[in-house]
């Protein structure tokens, strides 16, 4: 969700007013998946790497995140939304902590839209505890090296029930992946679009989600025909 810092640069406000906007771009966007029957949507709220910004900025989307979790409650619940989410959460503050289990639990039936919030997030990082599950199964005899492949490893990220994304939608007109879900996306078609996070509307969703139904996905295979 790349931009909400230059949306607020190009109207002289702080960095923190660009992500108080960027939250309230969240709510349209989720509403808008539902309504457009995405599955699942998943929202790289804060990463590993953000915990180096300035403490002030840190508490500010702490605070956003907190402020979303206790006040989506209703509108999850109203629009059927399930709640998930994926990285360190333990890193997280413990009153943040308890409002997402709150929250996670309170959906956990709802059958509509999957969000999944990547908190304290990183790829390598959800690698590596990955890799260190199953060395733990391998050391204790619960599994074996040669047992390893892809399904197995994949079982041990934090997002072993849920799809690969089948399209990336990266914000702002950056060009890098900034390790997110690294594993995960191997196959995912990537759309960029110049929109800074604030400013992302339904319409942004829908032409990115007409420019993935173009494509043509060949998963590494010879196309057919
Ligand atoms: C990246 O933009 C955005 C973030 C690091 C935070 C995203 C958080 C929110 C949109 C709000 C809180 C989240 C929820 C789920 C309510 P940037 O700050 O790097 O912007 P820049 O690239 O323009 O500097």
């Amino acid at each position: 969700m790349d931009g909400n810092g230059r949306w607020a640069r190009e109207r002289g406000l702080p960095r923190t007013e660009g992500h108080r906007e960027g939250a309230l771009a969240v709510q349209r966007i989720c509403a808008a998946c539902g309504e457009q029957g995405v599955d699942f949507l998943t929202l790289f709220a804060f990463s590993s790497e953000n915990w180096s910004r300035p403490q002030t900025e840190v508490k500010a989307l702490m605070a956003l995140l907190e402020e979303f979790l206790v006040g989506q409650r209703e509108e999850l619940m109203q629009r059927n939304i399930r709640l998930r989410a994926i990285g360190r959460i333990a890193d997280l503050p413990a009153s943040c902590q308890e409002q997402l289990a709150q929250s996670i639990e309170l959906t956990r039936h709802n059958s509509g839209l999957t969000l999944v919030l990547a908190l304290s997030y990183g790829g390598r990082e959800e690698i590596v505890d990955a890799t260190r599950r199953l060395m733990q199964k391998a050391a204790s005899g619960q599994c074996s090296p040669a047992e390893l492949n892809n399904a197995l490893f994949a079982q041990h990220l934090d997002t072993a029930d849920l799809p690969d994304p089948d399209l990336l939608i990266r914000s702002s007109g950056e060009l890098r992946l900034s390790n997110f879900l690294l594993w995960q996306l191997s196959y995912t078609e990537f759309y960029i679009s110049p929109v800074l996070w604030p400013d992302f509307e339904e319409s942004h969703l829908r032409e990115a989600i007409a420019a993935y139904s173009q494509r043509q996905r060949r998963f590494g295979a010879v196309p057919e025909g």
